[in-house]
């Protein structure tokens, strides 16, 4: 889509988050939100994106490197963020549409503004704009339409009357702008309503005075338009999310037990005929191969990747390490940087001693090495393939444990006979 540029809205300090981190960088099921706008225009191919940043804007441009960001230096509402992406977008004659989208709106789908798009096009229309049928339209601004039914405004909460209130029709954010209508809009707007803010919406009245086509796409599944605000949407949102997570993994041949009781964030791969039981944390980017029973109460964290036909029992936590196929880690165990090969039984209770206190160290595991019960492995060290540790016996640094051997005790020390 090269002729269509998006200006995405992040300047915004989200008060009613009661947050030190700037609203858009909350995460849902691992990722921030900004992050998933950006990844919407991304996977439609909009080249040109423009992120407007305002509070924290240090913070907030770290983490979208790529993006062209736009200072907004004064938070004077959503109609001014949009004016400071002027002049980078009015003498692009590339450009002949703005799709102008709200930081805060993570749960919206590609499809959705797909379509926006399409009406927007094919009816050549200075601005089409989202709108759902909310039966709780409290805190979106209200659809005003004429007896004609054309849009002739939005009126935000704040500024609406009680007959105005009861509009069902709400204003998702999310609008396609002819070019030269918005910037027609833009100048035009004046913060008189109860913010003393320049609001986009008010464009919608300037384009509709001024018989300029105002069009709207209807979606009808609320969650995508869940704007965030507080924290009590911040966790609506993360539940909507993580059951569509859920849907795509079990879609791909993944058992989860108890969906309601399984979390799993953005980027994990699982392959089929894995099983996840209850109360397992699976964080960001982890990937898990096929035949695997993970949980129950399993957190497994970054860097973490597994197997075919492993098994991960209660209480175990992985990070930064990998596991090869056929391991078997059941119980009550901590597994840091460490890489484990196949068909290894790591017993109830083993830790991985990874951080010295100043730095972390790698521990290597080789195939069908046997790990006693309790035993603790101090980092850096290696066990050799086909070793063993005897239960409760403590590993020191460096003092790797040759294939094949059998080491035992604190210090642990190589029995005296090969292993049986
Ligand atoms: C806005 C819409 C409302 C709509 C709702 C949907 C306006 C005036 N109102 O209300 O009609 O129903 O979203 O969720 O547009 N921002 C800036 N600079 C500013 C102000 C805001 O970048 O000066 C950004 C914020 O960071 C946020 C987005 O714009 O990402 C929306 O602002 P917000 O204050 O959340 O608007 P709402 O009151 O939710
Ligand atoms: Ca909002």
């Amino acid at each position: 889509m090269k002729n269509i540029a998006s200006i995405i809205l992040a300047a915004g300090e989200g008060t009613r988050m009661k947050s030190s981190l700037p609203k858009v960088l909350h995460n849902i099921c691992g990722k921030p939100m900004l992050e998933y706008l950006i990844d919407n225009v991304n996977s439609l191919g909009i080249d040109k994106v423009i992120a407007i940043i305002g509070h924290k804007a240090g913070l907030v441009k770290e983490r979208i490197p790529g993006i062209r960001c736009v200072k907004q230096d004064e938070l004077l509402g959503t109609g001014d963020a949009v004016s400071r992406a002027r002049a980078a977008i009015v003498k692009d004659n590339k450009i002949d549409n703005v799709l102008v989208l709200y930081g805060d709106t993570p749960l919206l789908k590609k499809e959705t503004i797909q379509r926006l798009i399409e009406k927007h096009v094919s009816s050549g229309a200075g601005c089409t704009l989202l709108t759902a049928q909310l039966k709780n339209p409290t805190g979106y601004g209200r659809i005003i339409r004429s007896s004609a039914a054309k849009i002739v405004k939005i009126v935000e909460e704040l500024d609406a009357s009680i007959y105005q209130k009861v509009v069902e029709e709400i204003n998702v954010g999310v609008y396609c702008f002819n070019k030269r209508a918005l910037f027609f809009g833009l100048e035009k707007i004046k913060p008189e309503n109860k913010k003393e803010e320049y609001y986009l919406t008010d464009t919608i009245e300037v384009l509709a005075k001024a018989n300029i086509q105002v069009e709207s796409v209807t979606a009808d599944d609320p969650e995508e338009f869940l704007g965030v605000n507080t924290r009590a949407e911040l966790g609506k949102a993360e539940l909507v999310m993580r059951k569509r997570i859920l849907e795509e993994i079990m879609d791909k041949g993944v058992t989860v037990i108890d969906p309601n009781n399984t979390y799993v964030e953005q980027g994990v791969e699982i392959k089929k005929d894995t099983v996840i039981y209850p109360y397992t944390f699976i964080e960001k980017d982890v990937k898990i191969g096929s035949n695997c029973a993970i949980g129950p109460f399993a957190r497994l964290r970054p860097g973490t990747v597994i197997g075919d036909s492993v098994g991960i029992g209660n209480f175990v936590e992985i990070v930064r390490s990998t596991i090869g196929s056929e391991t078997k880690i059941r119980h009550q165990c901590y597994i840091g940087d460490t890489s484990i090969g196949k068909n290894v039984n790591i017993g109830a209770g083993t830790i991985v001693a990874n951080y010295d206190g100043k730095e972390k160290h790698k521990t290597v595991i080789e195939d069908n090495a046997f790990i006693g019960t309790g035993t603790i492995l101090i980092a850096p060290v290696k066990v050799g393939k086909g070793a063993t540790t005897g239960a409760g016996s403590v590993v020191t640094r460096n003092k790797n444990v040759p294939a094949g051997k059998i080491v035992v005790g604190i210090p642990a020390r190589v029995l005296n006979k090969n292993k049986k």
